[in-house]
């Protein structure tokens, strides 16, 4: 299938059959990472194979009990990894904003085209952000030294088809993608209306599903996850600093 298509095709996969993922698979999927675009070409992305259970099963539970981690064939644990640049230039923490930034950058870049080539070879798994709930943890099980932190984990697995839902419907293209500048949605004639037809369109896609289906818009469901970010992010940001990242 060409890239496109596969991409178009995507949705986050959560059931795995068991089945292992082949090793010619995973070399493929870690060509596709290494090949991934880099910050400056500083290539400080260090990514971490995970296939041990039991090692699957503590970050599963680490991320807040997704036990799709622990059911998963491979986790990658994408890492921004400062400790190759140390070596030659003896630069020395604290490393500042455009670290994490670059890092992120970087880290998210290799964790899409990891998961793209992954469903490209019939394969699926999802993004995983959840570990931050116990980064401080995952980072001492997977012996993250000073100048490592991870910024965004993968599960990938041979896909249990009979789990395959619906895509999860987006808002409508004139809602994501501007023309030039940027223009409010909101202002438009007819947006509320528009709007309201997304969360409507939203609402039947989850009371629809086979699996895991709830009553929901996306308008609730996204406060509903919001209200819980605004909680002070004080163990992650104290994490990144004993690991020599700060925000200046
Ligand atoms: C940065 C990032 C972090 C995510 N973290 C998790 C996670 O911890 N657990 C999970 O089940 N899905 C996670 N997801 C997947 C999203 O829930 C999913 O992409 C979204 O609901 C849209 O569904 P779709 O990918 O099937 O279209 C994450 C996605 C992104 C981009």
């Amino acid at each position: 299938m060409d890239a496109v298509s596969t991409i178009k095709q995507h949705q986050s996969l959560r059931n795995f059959t068991g089945e292992p993922i082949k090793h010619e698979q995973l070399t493929a999927i870690e060509d596709a990472i290494i090949q991934t675009s880099s910050t400056c070409f500083l290539q400080w992305v260090t990514t971490i194979k995970i296939r041990d259970k039991a090692k699957l099963a503590l970050i599963a539970e680490l991320s807040g009990h997704q036990e799709h981690i622990a059911n998963c064939d491979t986790f990658y644990m994408f890492c921004l990894d400062v400790t190759k640049l140390e070596h030659l230039t003896g630069l020395r923490p604290p490393y500042g904003l455009r670290f994490l930034i670059g890092g992120l950058n970087d880290c998210s870049a290799a964790c899409q085209n990891a998961l793209t080539a992954a469903e490209s070879l019939g394969l699926g798994g999802c993004f995983i952000g959840g570990y931050k709930a116990g980064i401080s943890e995952v980072s001492q099980l997977l012996k993250l030294p000073k100048g490592v932190v991870p910024l965004i984990g993968l599960c990938l697995g041979v896909p249990n088809e009979q789990y395959r839902e619906a895509q999860k419907p987006r808002l409508p293209r004139s809602w994501l993608i501007m023309d030039e500048e940027f223009s409010n949605p909101w202002d438009k004639e007819g947006a509320s209306a528009e709007f309201a037809s997304y969360d409507q369109e939203f609402q039947r896609y989850y009371s629809s599903r086979k699996y895991n289906q709830h009553d929901a818009t996306w308008s609730r469901s996204s406060l509903a996850y919001l209200s819980g970010t605004l909680k002070p992010a004080a163990a992650i940001i104290a994490y990144l600093k004993d690991q020599g990242f700060d925000f200046f």
